[in-house]
C-alpha cells in the first residue's frame, strides 16, 4: 500500500508526516529553526534554515520507515502563508524572508488602499490590504532596499521555496497564492490588472495550481539527501490554513473548524468566493479544487493562555517541571473552579493586535473588572473565555455571510482541554466535535498527495475515508444565556478602549 508524505514549513519548525492510504500516521519528525526580529515588529527567517530542516525531517522519517521508504509515492507541501522569499536570476536567496507576522508594511498597506480603494481591492482580490500579506512586502522592498529589489527575479511563498529545492520547479497553489493580495481569488488566477496598477512584474510570481495537482518530481540529489525514492511526484499542496482545513475534513458546507493554536482560526468551506464587504474575514481559494474558504483569524487565542502561563504561573510551571505534567493541566483545572463569566472579569486577547474583526494592529490585551475577590483561577478562566469570545466574533461574521455552522470541529492544542471545548460550545451555542486525528496542516498536505497518486478520486473522498468525529461536547443552555450577556460586555470593552490603544501606541 502506498505511503504519502506531508511537509509543513511552519514558523517555529518544519513538520514531516508519513501517512498510509487509510490515513494512519506511520512516522513523523519536527525540526526547529529561529525567527529573527532585527527591529521591533519585524519577523524574518532564513529560507536556507527551512531547507536544512525539511531535508533533515524527511531523512528522519525515511529512516523511521526503514525498508518501507521505497513505498513513498508522493509528497504534499504546506506552510506558513504570506511570507516572501526574494530570489535573483540565479535562484539565489537575496535577503531573509519577511514573514506573515511581520508588521513593517503599514505604510505600504495604506498606499495600496489609497491607490486602489478598499472596496475596489476587496472586489478585485476578495481581501483588504493587511500588513501580513505579500504584496505590501514587495512594495516595502522596492522602497526601502532598492538595490535588492533591482535584482529580484522571483517571489516565492515559504513552502514554494521548498518545492523549488526539492524539484527545481517554480510553482504555487491557489490557496497560498490567495494570501498574496495579487491573486484573483474568484477566478483562481493571478490578477494581472492589479499587478500592473502596483507595477509588480507579472513574471515575479510562479504558476498557480489546484491543491492535488502534480507540480514536479523529487530530484536525484534530493532523493539521495533524504533517502526517499527519486522522481516521486510533489503535489501543489496548500497554504497552512487550507491544508489544516483539509486535515479537519472541512470539505463541505456547514462543517467548520475552530483551531486554537497560538492563533485562533474559524475556518468555513464555501461553494463560492463569499466576501465580507468590510474585509473582516479572509476569503481564499480552498485546496479542494474549484472551492473556496472563508476564515476569521484571532491572532492570540492559545497565545494568550501561553502568555498567562509564562507571565503569571511560575508556580504551576515549577510543579509541572517536578511532576512531569503539563503546566496547562494545572492552569485549566484551576480555571474550572471559577464560575462562568469569572465573576465579572473580562479579558481582551489582543496581545499582538487583531485581524478579525477589528483589523487593528494597535489593539492590546486587557483584564477588565478586577476586584479583590478575583484569584488566579478567575484570571485563567477569563483568558480562556476571552479567546472564545474573540472566536465568536468570527462565527458571527460567518453567520452574517450566510456560512453558518451546523457542526464545529475543535482542533489545535486548545482542543485538548475539555474545559476550553465546553467554554467554546457554550459561547457559540453550538456542539463542538473532536476528531480521530489532529495532526494539523501536514496531514492535509499528505491527503492532497494521496489524491495526487490517484489513490482517491477526490480530496472529499480522501477526507471521508480518513477523518471522523469521535466525541461531542454540547452547549449548556444556562451557560449559553450567561455568555450572551458577557459577550456583549466583551464587545463593548474593546469599543471603549480602542481609542486609548491607538493613543498609547503613538507614544511607544
Ligand atoms: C494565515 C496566517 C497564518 C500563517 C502562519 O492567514 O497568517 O496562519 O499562515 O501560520
Amino acid at each position: 500500500m502506498a505511503i504519502v508524505i506531508g511537509v509543513d514549513v511552519g514558523t517555529s519548525g518544519s513538520k514531516v508526516l508519513a501517512v498510509d492510504e487509510q490515513g494512519r500516521v506511520l512516522a513523523s519528525a519536527l525540526e526547529e529553526y529561529p525567527l529573527h526580529a532585527p527591529k521591533p515588529s519585524w519577523a524574518e527567517q532564513d529560507p536556507l534554515d527551512w531547507k536544512r530542516a525539511v531535508i533533515a525531517a524527511l531523512a528522519s522519517v525515511a529512516q523511521d520507515l526503514g525498508g518501507r521508504a521505497n513505498e513513498v509515492a508522493a509528497i504534499g507541501l504546506t506552510g506558513q502563508m504570506h511570507g516572501s522569499v526574494f530570489l535573483d536570476a540565479n535562484s539565489e536567496v537575496l535577503r531573509p524572508a519577511i514573514l506573515w507576522c511581520d508588521q513593517r508594511t503599514a505604510k505600504q498597506c495604506d498606499d495600496i488602499t489609497a491607490q486602489v480603494g478598499e472596496d475596489k481591492l476587496i472586489e478585485m482580490v476578495c481581501n483588504p490590504a493587511l500588513t501580513g500579506f505579500t504584496a505590501p512586502k514587495i512594495l516595502w522592498l522596492r522602497e526601502n532596499e532598492p538595490a535588492v529589489y533591482e535584482r529580484v527575479a522571483k517571489v516565492l511563498l515559504p513552502k514554494d521555496y521548498i518545492r523549488y529545492a526539492l524539484t527545481g520547479e517554480f510553482a504555487t497553489d491557489v490557496a497560498d497564492a490567495s494570501g498574496t493580495l495579487l491573486f484573483d481569488v474568484k477566478n483562481r488566477t493571478w490578477h494581472q490588472e492589479l499587478m500592473g496598477m502596483l507595477d509588480i512584474p507579472f513574471d515575479f510570481m510562479p504558476p498557480a495550481y489546484e491543491g492535488p495537482d502534480v507540480t514536479g518530481h523529487l530530484s536525484a540529489s534530493m532523493a539521495e539527501a533524504t533517502g526517499l525514492p527519486k522522481g516521486i511526484p510533489v503535489a501543489a499542496g496548500g497554504g497552512d490554513q487550507a491544508a489544516g482545513g483539509i486535515g479537519c475534513g472541512i470539505v463541505k458546507p456547514g462543517v467548520i473548524s475552530a483551531t486554537v493554536g497560538t492563533s485562533g482560526v474559524v475556518f468555513a468551506f464555501a461553494e463560492q468566493a463569499l466576501r465580507d464587504p468590510e474585509g473582516r474575514v479572509h476569503t481564499f481559494c480552498h485546496s479542494v479544487p474549484g472551492k473556496w474558504h472563508v476564515m476569521g483569524v484571532v491572532l492570540s487565542a492559545g497565545g494568550s493562555l501561553q502568555w498567562f502561563r509564562n507571565a503569571l504561573c511560575a508556580n504551576e510551571r515549577a510543579v509541572a517541571a517536578e511532576t512531569g505534567a503539563d503546566p496547562y493541566e494545572y492552569i485549566t483545572a484551576a480555571a474550572a473552579t471559577a464560575p462562568v463569566g469569572a465573576e465579572g472579569l473580562t479579558f481582551l486577547p489582543y496581545l499582538t493586535g487583531e485581524r478579525t474583526p477589528h483589523k487593528d494592529p494597535y489593539a492590546k490585551g486587557a483584564f477588565i473588572g478586577l476586584s479583590i475577590r478575583h484569584r488566579r483561577a478567575h484570571m485563567a478562566r477569563a483568558v480562556m473565555e476571552g479567546a472564545a469570545f474573540a472566536m465568536r466574533d468570527c462565527f458571527e461574521i460567518l453567520r452574517e455571510m450566510e456560512a453558518p455552522a451546523t457542526e464545529v470541529r475543535a482542533s489545535g492544542g486548545g482542543a485538548r482541554s475539555g474545559l476550553w471545548r465546553q467554554i467554546q460550545a457554550d459561547v457559540n451555542n453550538a456542539p463542538m466535535f473532536t476528531l480521530n486525528v489532529d495532526q494539523g496542516p501536514a496531514y492535509g498536505a499528505a491527503l492532497l498527495a494521496t489524491v495526487a497518486t490517484g489513490a482517491y478520486a477526490s480530496i472529499e473522498e480522501a477526507c471521508d475515508a480518513t477523518i471522523h468525529t469521535v466525541d461531542r461536547c454540547d452547549p449548556d443552555p444556562e451557560n449559553v444565556k450567561a455568555y450572551d450577556y458577557w459577550f456583549a460586555e466583551y464587545q463593548a470593552a474593546y469599543q471603549a478602549l480602542a481609542p486609548g490603544f491607538r493613543r498609547v501606541a503613538s507614544r511607544l
